[in-house]
Order: structure tokens, then C-alpha cells, then sequence
């Protein structure tokens, strides 16, 4: 039996077998769980042939564990990026690349639109020397505007949270091009099943593989994928920040990138459905899903994404109080923060996410008290169609 990787080309093939070692410790068909701080060297000798880079071998936990580099090779196969990093969590992703990438004096425009952790983090980091420009999705003229001679990095999210705008990657990436900036998407919402920014020339892809990468709701990990040459650069500075994940958490992660391609099929297809009927009932004032082409962004959205996603995004007609009512009417999903997993899951902006902000603030960026955010799962399509009609009847 070759222990060879095969050029597996299938998206759910490469899911399952990509990453992986076809002969495994003790013949085990599943990965193991490398549960170690440190590895063994014969003597000196093998030491410095590993130091010359003569021998491949592991070190020390904080440089690598093979758990976690089996999800990480994984994840650059699904992504179709040449390497992947894994971290403790999606902001220690965004974090951890951000700070290595930039220095003191440089300038990072940043979409106003990305999870609100990233934007506080874009604003902390001037506490580092480093500028940073918040822009709104698709003002072209004000994001020409913020470009600056010390600009280096354009970030964005692509859906984002909570509206699904679609960034236009054939148009962001030439821009950035032309000026010498990269571009770092943040394709949470997407996965590599329905977006690959890489195919479209974007430098770095950036994941919070809490959500569907993992996809059960019991992990939390965070991941950038692209270039060797830059990935080996964030490498070293991980390294150093001793931002490495755990070889528990690259296992779930392993397991549950196995089935990212079927749940997220499925995911787009329920979503799809739910979003079709909200915007048909009389009691929603308004959907926000891409697949809609009511979307502002459809035509890109139907251009660049092979399937819309499972967050459908919807405003009720009424007030706080009505829509209070229907988030406490719905019994299938649970309430709670965070999306992309088995379980569906409802949210409420105003009060879950943006509980920080004034109500007039919350208004400036779209964030309504009528907002529902509802993560769709794997449950029957029917259940949950069902149960969205039960609960709109009760308001
Ligand atoms: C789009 C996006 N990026 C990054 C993050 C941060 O990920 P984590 O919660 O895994 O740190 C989140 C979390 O909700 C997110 O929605």
C-alpha cells in the first residue's frame, strides 16, 4: 500500500482523503491524536540535519504537531492554497496574521462591515504605529480615497455578517494589484465549498474554523491559507506568539472537514428555501440572503459563489417587541451566538452582538432591532420551515 498522496481532484474526495497519510500509526484508519509537547531526537546528529532542513521531523509543540498539520494540509487542499496555518481561534487567525504582516508606519484599510472583533482590532493596533481606515462595502471612490503611499493591506469580508454583502473579488483584486496592496479575505461565511478568493488572486484567506471548517459547534480554531512564501513568514512569527493550536481541537477539525461538502450543500439548499419563503411572508419586511435577487449584491454574488450559503439574514415587519416575540416563538433552533455548525442557531444583533451600542448607532450600520440572524443546520427542511411559519403565526 503506497503511502503516497494521491492528486485526488473530487471536492468531497479531497475532503476526505487529502492531508492525510494513507498508512497511518498502528494501521489506524483515522488520524491519530499526536498528544505531545515535544518530540525526540536520535542523538545530535539528527538534530542538526533537521535544523539544515536535510530531515523533515518535528521539534517542539509550540513549532508544530502532526495533528494539527494533517488539518492544516487538509484545509490548503480544500482551499487550493499551497500552505495553511491553524490557530487557537478565528480572531487569534486574524490577529496573529495581521500583526505579522504589518509594522509601524504602515496602513491597513479594513471593510466597516467585518466581525466587529476585527474592526476593534484594526483600531487597537494603531496602539502598535500602525494606521488604520475603516471604509464602507462597494463606496469604490471612498476606499480610492483611503489608499495612503504606506497602505500595504486591504481586508474584507466576503459574505459578511450580518447583511451577506459579496465583496467583488474580479474587480478588489486588480485594484489592489495596480497599488502593490494585499488582499486578505475573511471567507468564514462562504467555505471553500462556495468561495475560493485564491482562484481569484487573493493573497491570503482567512477562516474562523469554529464555524462550518468545523462544523459541529464543539471546536474553536481559526486558519489562513496561501502563498508558502508568506504563510512560512506568519509561520515564524507563530512561532514566536505561540499562537498554535491543540492537537484535541485539529482532530474535530479533521473529522469535520470530512463532511464540509455535504453539510454545506445541504446548508445552501435549506437556506435558499427559508430565505424564498421569508420574503414571501407578509410578516418579514425584509430578507437579506444572495441567492434573493432582491440582494444588492446577486449579480456578484451568482458570479462568484458556487452556492449562497446558510445564514439568511431577515428583518421583521413591527417593532423590538414583535420581533422579541418571534425569536422566543421559534422552537427548533437554539439562541445563540456564532453560525455554520449541525445545530441551526438564531441571533439577535441588537441585543446579542451589538448590545454595546447605542440604538441610533446600531441604525447607522444597518444593524435594526427588527434583525434576525438565523444559522441554518442540517435538520429537515420541512422542521424548520414549518417551525418559522408556527412562530410568525404567533406574532
Ligand atoms: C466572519 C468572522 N470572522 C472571524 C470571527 C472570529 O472567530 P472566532 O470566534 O473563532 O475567534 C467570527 C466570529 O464570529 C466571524 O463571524
Amino acid at each position: 500500500m503506497s503511502n503516497e498522496q494521491q492528486p485526488f481532484r473530487g471536492e468531497s474526495t479531497r475532503a476526505v482523503h487529502d492531508g492525510e497519510e494513507r498508512n497511518k500509526f498502528a494501521r489506524s484508519l483515522t488520524n491519530p491524536i499526536a498528544q505531545t509537547s515535544t518530540y525526540i531526537f536520535e542523538d545530535l546528529d539528527e538534530f542538526a540535519d533537521y535544523k539544515a532542513g536535510k530531515l523533515k521531523h518535528f521539534e517542539y509543540g509550540r513549532y508544530g504537531n502532526p495533528t494539527v498539520r494533517t488539518a492544516e494540509r487538509k484545509l490548503a487542499a480544500l482551499e487550493g492554497g499551497e500552505e495553511a496555518l491553524l490557530f487557537p481561534t478565528g480572531m487569534g487567525a486574524v490577529t496573529s496574521v495581521l500583526l505579522a504582516m504589518l509594522r509601524q508606519g504602515q496602513h491597513v484599510v479594513f471593510m466597516e462591515d467585518c466581525y466587529r472583533r476585527t474592526v476593534q482590532f484594526c483600531k487597537l493596533i494603531q496602539k502598535f504605529g500602525v494606521e488604520s481606515t475603516a471604509v464602507a462595502p462597494g463606496d469604490w471612490q471612498a476606499l480610492e480615497a483611503a489608499i495612503r503611499p504606506t497602505t500595504r493591506i486591504l481586508f474584507a469580508e466576503s459574505p459578511t455578517n450580518p447583511h451577506l454583502h459579496v465583496v467583488d473579488l474580479e474587480r478588489l483584486v486588480p485594484f489592489a494589484r495596480e497599488r502593490r496592496l494585499k488582499v486578505l479575505i475573511d471567507s468564514t461565511f462562504a467555505t471553500p465549498v462556495n468561495q475560493r478568493p485564491l482562484e481569484f488572486g487573493v493573497d491570503l484567506v482567512i477562516h474562523s474554523a469554529t464555524k462550518y471548517l468545523g462544523g459541529h459547534n464543539d471546536l474553536m480554531a481559526g486558519s489562513v491559507c496561501g502563498g508558502a512564501a508568506i504563510i512560512a513568514a506568519i509561520k515564524d512569527f507563530r512561532n514566536v506568539i505561540g499562537s498554535n493550536l491543540d492537537p484535541q481541537s485539529a482532530y474535530l477539525l479533521i473529522r469535520g472537514l470530512k463532511t464540509l461538502a455535504l453539510r454545506v450543500e445541504r446548508q445552501n439548499r435549506t437556506a435558499l428555501h427559508l430565505a424564498q419563503f421569508l420574503e414571501g411572508h407578509a410578516k418579514i419586511e425584509r430578507v437579506y440572503y444572495p441567492g434573493l435577487p432582491s440582494h444588492p449584491d446577486y449579480a456578484v454574488a451568482t458570479r462568484q459563489l458556487r452556492g449562497f450559503g446558510g445564514v439568511v439574514s431577515f428583518d421583521v415587519a413591527g417593532d423590538l417587541e414583535r420581533t422579541r416575540n418571534f425569536v422566543h416563538a421559534l422552537r427548533l433552533p437554539f439562541l445563540a451566538p456564532s453560525l455554520g455548525g449541525v445545530e441551526s442557531l438564531v441571533s439577535h444583533p441588537a441585543t446579542i452582538s451589538y448590545y454595546d451600542l447605542a440604538a441610533e448607532d446600531r441604525q447607522a450600520i444597518g444593524i435594526k432591532d427588527q434583525l434576525v440572524r438565523y444559522s441554518v443546520g442540517i435538520e429537515d427542511e420541512e422542521e424548520l420551515l414549518a417551525d418559522l411559519e408556527q412562530a410568525l403565526g404567533q406574532i
